[in-house]
């Protein structure tokens, strides 16, 4: 049977390679709680593709995670997260503030994902053998997230998107 448990809170982690939908996935949850690494970039180096603000702005992205998981909200994190490293830090926040961590895989087609950065600006596109290594990071990491800490595992489907569209409307 299909996971679809979202407790409240919850850490959600997006995991999907650049051009897999997650930003249109977390459009289904209110702003406020939503953390999108490009912002973050932006908000360091007025420049949102500039990958030379990761860092920085990973850093700025983990001080406003910690605050809402203190005040025990839901939160959102939009960015790839195909790397285990990067989600290990991203379970540690949510084990220390005892806010349960769920991972919601975009699995959307290698193919897919390097097809939609070709309608983007050339300053916003991810290569093509990037976004392959990210999709391929993430099929990889698929089976081993609920060993890695992950309290619920969901896939991004219709269904998903139905319920927690109806979740919102609902309050
Ligand atoms: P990055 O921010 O680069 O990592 O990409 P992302 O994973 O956030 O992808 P985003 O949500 O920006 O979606 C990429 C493109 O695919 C956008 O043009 C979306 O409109 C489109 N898209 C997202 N989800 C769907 C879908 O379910 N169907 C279709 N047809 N297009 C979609
Ligand atoms: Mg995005």
């Amino acid at each position: 049977p299909l996971d679809t448990t979202i407790p409240d809170p919850a850490l959600i982690v997006l995991i999907g390679a650049a051009g897999s939908g997650k930003s249109t996935w977390a459009s289904t949850w209110p702003s406020t709680q939503v953390l999108e690494l490009d912002q973050f970039r932006a908000m360091v180096s007025d420049d949102a593709g500039d990958q030379t603000a990761t860092v920085s702005a990973a850093a700025v992205l983990h001080s406003v995670l910690e605050a809402r998981l203190a005040r025990k909200r839901t939160t959102v994190i939009d960015a790839t997260n195909t790397e285990a490293h990067v989600r290990a830090g991203l379970l540690d926040v949510a084990r220390s503030y005892g806010v349960p961590a769920v991972a919601f895989l975009v699995s959307t087609p290698a193919d897919v994902c390097v097809q939609r950065q070709a309608s983007r600006s050339p300053a916003r596109a991810v290569p093509a053998d990037v976004v392959r290594r990210q999709h391929a990071e993430a099929a990889a990491a698929a089976p081993h997230l609920h060993d890695e800490g992950f309290a619920h595992v969901l896939c991004a489907d219709r269904t998903h998107r139905l319920e927690l569209l109806l979740r919102r409307v609902s309050g």
